[in-house]
């Protein structure tokens, strides 16, 4: 018969194929093109600073190494811990921060493509109080086109746009090891 997406494939195989993609500056590969789930692999390390906001559930299996999720919720920040053998259910619109900073980590996800209408979000907030910087809506039709000039368009803003109207701190933009300083320092229990 013909199966849209192809007979079943060895996901091991898959992944050697596909090794020197799943790590930067590449760090994740969409397995099927043109599906309704988007399955996607995603390797370490990578880190970053913005919050995803999903208009979609979201599917994580951490199947090597581990990873965290760092949740954004009315200006509080958690740290959900992403263990190797971990799978995770996340609702739409849980405002989520992927850090993967071990190498060679590997993570399936999958996600469903939008319904018409519905919009994305892109949050940059302060590490310090929480507050919210900068937040960009889009309607998202690919993963691999649609996200570097929204990063794009939050790293050419001046330091006035990315300064807390709260609490005076400056977010250093492209800078995320900074950011994560001051998030860490201003939350220890994170
Ligand atoms: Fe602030």
């Amino acid at each position: 018969m013909n199966f849209k997406y192809g007979y079943p494939l060895n996901f091991k195989n898959w992944l050697d194929e596909h090794a020197h993609l799943l790590k930067p500056p590449v760090g994740n590969q969409q397995i099927w093109q043109d599906s309704d789930f988007m399955v996607t692999v995603v390797g370490g390390p990578n880190q970053r600073s913005d919050f995803h906001d999903d208009p979609v559930e979201e599917f994580f299996y951490q199947f090597k190494g581990n990873a965290q999720l760092l949740m954004w919720e009315n200006g509080e920040y958690e740290q959900v811990h992403l263990k190797e053998g971990d799978i995770f259910l996340m609702s739409p619109h849980v405002l989520h921060s992927p850090q993967r900073p071990e190498p060679g980590s590997l993570c399936l996800v999958i996600e469903r493509q939008r319904p018409a209408g519905a919009h994305d979000a892109f949050q940059w907030s302060c590490a310090r109080c929480g507050h919210v910087l900068q937040r960009y809506e889009l309607e998202l039709k690919s993963i691999v086109k649609d996200l570097p000039p929204t990063y794009e368009r939050f790293y050419n803003t001046s330091e006035a746009q990315r300064t807390c109207a709260k609490c005076g701190e400056v977010h250093p933009g492209r800078d995320f090891e900074s950011w994560h300083a001051t998030l860490n320092a201003a939350h220890p229990h994170l």
